[in-house]
């Protein structure tokens, strides 16, 4: 799918305030400085679309933005970080779970997981909620460019291993690289099959 067209519409705390109408929305969630707002700039090609920073708890707001006219990209803030204090990380953390559970034309999530890590509680955590409250979800292992080829197997391995300990099917998976452009054609061809069947019905 060619992206022809990408707009910055709002940026708001409150899912009541979120863009009306029901074009099909793909959010894009998991801990800060993970690489959400860097994934959104690669996948649109657009480099200063979504605010990045080498510091954590940048994005603080659910940000819209609009593709082709016809679909939705939302940039979502962090959870997890820890210098935001206890209070601060609730706030977000109420943000984010009052936008996954009541948005209506959310139609995939996108959780991103640092391809660098071993598994962490935290989104191991994340996926059983989202399983909880039946959200459709794909995961996507970012900064695959600062991996060697063989280091980013083994952890991709060992987290999908991870991941079957709990679930027994497996949501789609892709790796990316903001840096490189890895994975931008595959996660643009999904997001375009599920805008089709959604077209189609
Ligand atoms: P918050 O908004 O704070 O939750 O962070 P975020 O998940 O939006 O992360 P952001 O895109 O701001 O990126 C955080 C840092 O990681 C920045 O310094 C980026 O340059 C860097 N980064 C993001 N993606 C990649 C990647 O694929 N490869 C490399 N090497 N660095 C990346
Ligand atoms: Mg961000």
């Amino acid at each position: 799918m060619e992206i022809t067209n990408a707009k910055f519409i709002i940026s708001n705390t409150d899912v009541e305030k979120c863009p009306s109408g029901n074009l099909p929305e793909y959010a894009f969630i998991g801990r800060s400085n993970v690489g959400k707002s860097s994934l959104i700039n690669m996948l649109t090609g657009r480099k200063g679309l979504a605010m990045t920073s080498a510091t954590p708890g940048k994005t603080m707001l659910i940000n819209h933005f609009l593709i082709n006219d016809s679909w939705y990209i939302v940039d979502l803030p962090g959870f997890g970080y820890a210098k935001r204090g206890h209070k601060g990380q609730e706030q977000i953390r109420n943000i984010i779970e009052n936008y996954i559970l009541e948005r209506d034309q959310m139609t995939n999530l996108f959780l991103l997981i640092d391809s660098r890590l071993e598994p962490q509680k935290i989104d191991l955590e994340f996926m059983e909620w989202l399983g909880e409250n039946g959200i459709p979800f794909s995961i996507i292992f970012t900064k695959a460019d600062k991996l060697k080829g063989g280091k980013l197997k083994m952890n991709i391995n060992a987290y999908l291993n991870e991941l079957r300990k709990q679930w027994e099917e497996f949501p789609p998976y892709f790796i990316s690289s903001s840096e490189n452009t890895t994975g931008r054609t595959e996660i643009l061809n999904y997001i375009e099959s599920i805008n089709k069947e959604i077209n189609s019905k």
